[in-house]
């Protein structure tokens, strides 16, 4: 896409990316990416935020639309993850003059990934710096989601810039605004970003909400995703809700299987949940990226886990899921879980205990041996009733 101007002398200069296959290496990128930039023009010009290093050229190409890359003035680096910092190198070469300003806490790492030393300065928490005709003013939000972040506000159009917070997974098809989309198709990839890449450090979201929330914003323009002009409270309220982790008074219910034993007895467990008044999703573990995984357990207040044993303990998928979920620091799970083993228990056991290091609250339990009987069955479905009624009544 070329630049678009959003607000009189601000211009989104950023590129989708839809050919990197995992975000950080990690996480699927089936509907792609945006990397956001931005160019705050008044007697002086700023950039704010990058690309990563294989878009440098598509990005100067848009810089080149607006002004000649040699007259910025300033690049503002609020994050310093290669995904918006990858073009430093080369804006370096093209923009010599233009001073580099960041956190004092990126300093360190713009020399270590860099070499950049030079030509930089570390920026205070609150700090003004006058354009000409612009006035950016710059936040320290540490820990959304690294050390050294900040959030840039452009003072007379009262735009925020806050690199990764309020951003979302899912390159700009044909759009950059949230009035021109159903912004609900566009949740779950905002849900996915969040929860996989932030979800970490959902207080320091929490706190720089607070930070934030006495500014006169007319338009959130995030690093990723879309740029938020007609309801921008609405995104604040989303990430708000997410890192409160409340989940949705519905259960989640992932499961792995072998031979299918876990597989029938996470149906009776879906049937019981469903019985007893609450929607359940169900996912099978070996098939669904523990990307989505986490997304769909971030969803809902209900967890509802099921493994059979393996090597005497959890199903590896799920052992997996567990652990990311314990690295992304989810709480507040009302939590169930079951599972199948051939001569000696042990999922089971360690799921409680797994679920219980996790401070969730777990409900109910169902281990059984080899196929599952009607017995095992009904006391799978009564697991999914204790769920569901635990859920709803909160
Ligand atoms: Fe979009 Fe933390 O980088």
């Amino acid at each position: 896409m070329p630049h678009i101007e959003l607000r009189p002398g601000i211009h989104w200069v950023g590129v989708n990316d839809r050919v990197t296959d995992l975000f950080e290496g990690l996480w699927p990128l089936p509907s792609g990416v945006s990397y956001n930039a931005y160019l705050v023009v008044g007697k002086k010009a700023a950039l704010i935020d990058g690309v990563k290093a294989p878009f440098a050229e598509e990005l100067l190409e848009n810089i080149s639309q607006v002004l000649d890359p040699a007259e910025l003035d300033y690049l503002v680096v609020n994050h310093m993850e290669p995904d918006h910092s990858g073009a430093l190198p080369l804006l370096r070469r093209l923009a010599p003059k233009a001073e580099v300003l960041a956190t004092p806490a990126a300093l360190p790492m713009l020399a270590r990934f860099y070499g950049i030393t030079a030509g930089v300065r570390g920026v205070e928490d609150g700090e003004t710096l006058d354009l000409g005709g612009k006035v950016l003013k710059f936040f320290h939000i540490p820990f959304v989601h690294w050390p050294e972040t900040m959030a840039t506000y452009e003072e007379t159009e009262r735009v925020l810039f806050p690199c990764d917070a309020f951003g979302g997974f899912r390159a700009l098809d044909g759009v950059l605004y949230d009035d021109q989309v159903d912004v609900r198709e566009y949740e779950d990839e905002i849900l996915r970003y969040f929860s996989n890449i932030v979800g970490m450090h959902t207080r320091p979201v929490l706190k720089a909400i607070d930070k934030l929330a006495g500014l006169p914003i007319e338009v959130i323009a995030p690093s990723h995703g879309l740029i938020w002009r007609k309801d921008p409270g609405h995104i604040v309220e989303l990430y708000s809700r997410w890192a409160r982790m409340e989940g949705r008074p519905e259960a989640t219910l992932i499961y792995g299987s072998m031979y299918g034993h876990t597989r029938l007895m996470a149906e009776a467990v879906a049937r019981g949940v469903r019985a007893a008044g609450a929607a359940v999703r169900v996912l099978d573990a070996s098939r669904v990226h523990v990307s989505y995984l986490i997304r769909e357990a971030w969803k809902r207040k209900g967890l509802i886990i099921g493994a059979p044993t393996y090597d005497g303990g959890i199903f590896p998928p799920l052992e997996r899921l567990l652990r990311m979920l314990e690295r992304k620091r989810l709480k507040g799970r009302v939590v169930g879980v079951f599972g199948s083993y051939a001569w000696h228990g042990g999922a089971v056991r360690k799921l409680v205990e797994q679920a219980e290091k996790l401070g969730w609250q777990v409900v109910g339990e169902a281990g059984f041996q080899g196929a599952p009987t009607p017995e095992d069955l009904a006391a799978g479905e009564a697991l999914g009733r204790e769920v569901a009624r635990h859920v709803r009544e909160g």
